[in-house]
């Protein structure tokens, strides 16, 4: 009898328990295999907490949001342990050797990847699942909690329109995705916004104020700004380049000190810019501007239909991997598709919105304003 481990690790998002549960029923049903769950990701493994994931404990939990394992952003090789880092990869590999582990499903983003090579590179048999709200995952068509999260954003919108409107207001609404725009850009066009600001393209406020104006010149005296959480502006990536540049070149410690300063300014600002941006609007434009920080709500509650069923057809994939000992790869969708990708091709790359992507022209074609003219 084949033993395998599950954890979940990195932000949870809607769609893990779906992909638990399919990993499981179908690892026991299909495989006559034994089933592990690791408890708060790779914390969890090193530290050895486990829970048995039979049939009773799958069952009841495809409609639950969150992960019944708990999750967590440590690594395996950088785990913090009183004030201490440590390398935990011989903790692990004793650990699965003691519980006969044939195999570790991991399920999450991009960190996981990274994580889950690395523990494959020190000799355990791994297999991963690509989830996470912000869509990066590389290799896949997409990742499950993406679908969840894009009609969470995509109806909070719906509802600031009415309100927007009714105060003749500016709007500015932040949207989960960290370093990638999917989100922003989906919810936005899906919601009808008048611009969406992405990570993907450096946006100048002027050309926003702009875009605002412009509207209330043509009678609409409302907008609705989306603002993905990674996205900056032009001034602020000029300075912060500007700044790095500057670092690489003198070697005097009161200059170098000024400059981290500059730098760790430049991050400060960096992460209030909604609100900077709301300011920058309402100064431009004289009209009232409001913004609303979406924040893990886009992560929490049950999973839509579309990432159940992926979530569902994912997992009973990895465990059709593991019976065939197919092992070191992510199951992804390529083209609809249930496939096999290397981990090797998958860690350390993020998908971002190529700019050339349908959704980018769409937005052109609608007048859609991208924050830069
Ligand atoms: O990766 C998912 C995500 O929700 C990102 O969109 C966001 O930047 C990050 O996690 C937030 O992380 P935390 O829950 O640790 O604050």
């Amino acid at each position: 009898m084949k033993v395998i481990g599950v954890l979940t690790a990195g932000g949870d998002s809607p769609g893990l328990n779906a992909a638990i549960r399919a990993v499981g029923k179908s690892a026991i049903r299909q495989h006559g295999m034994r089933v592990i769950g690791f408890k708060d990701g790779f914390r969890g493994l090193a530290q050895n907490r486990t829970v048995e994931l039979d049939e009773a404990a799958l069952s009841g939990i495809l409609t639950i949001g969150g992960t019944i394992l708990g999750t967590s952003r440590d690594k395996p090789n950088k785990m913090a342990i009183g004030d201490q880092v440590w390398d935990a990869t011989p903790v692990i590999m004793e650990n699965c050797k003691l519980l006969h582990l044939d195999a570790l499903v991991c399920l999450g983003g991009g960190g996981t990847q990274k994580n889950a090579l690395h523990l494959q590179q020190a000799g355990l048999n791994v297999v991963t699942l690509p989830k996470t709200i912000d869509n990066d995952v590389a290799e896949t068509d997409v990742t499950f909690g993406f679908d969840t999260a894009l009609g969470i954003a995509t109806e909070a919108i719906d509802r600031l329109h009415s309100t927007a409107h009714s105060h003749h207001r500016i709007i500015v609404v932040e949207v989960m995705g960290h370093n990638a725009g999917w989100l922003a850009l989906g919810a936005g066009l899906a919601g009808g916004a008048d611009v969406i600001l992405l990570p993907e393209i450096p946006y100048s406020a002027d050309d926003v104020a702009e875009a605002v104006s412009q509207r209330r010149r043509g009678g609409a005296a409302f907008s609705i700004v989306v603002v993905s959480e990674g996205a900056y502006s032009r001034y602020h990536l000029e300075r912060y380049n500007e700044l790095k540049a500057a670092k690489k070149e003198t070697e005097d410690p009161d200059k170098l000190a000024e400059i981290e300063a500059g730098l760790q300014q430049a991050l400060r600002l960096r992460r209030s810019r909604t609100n900077r941006l709301a300011e920058q609007l309402e100064i431009a434009t004289h009209l009232e501007a409001r913004v609303t920080v979406l924040g893990h709500v886009q992560r929490g509650g049950i999973p839509s239909p579309a990432d159940r069923l992926l979530a569902t057809r994912l997992g009973a994939a990895v465990a059709d991997m593991v019976a065939d000992d197919q092992y070191g790869v992510m199951v992804a969708t390529q083209s609809g598709q249930v496939v096999p990708v290397p981990l090797d091709e998958v860690a350390g790359r993020r998908k971002t919105v190529p700019l050339d992507h349908p959704w980018i022209n769409t937005c052109r074609n609608l007048g859609i304003s991208l924050g830069i003219d």
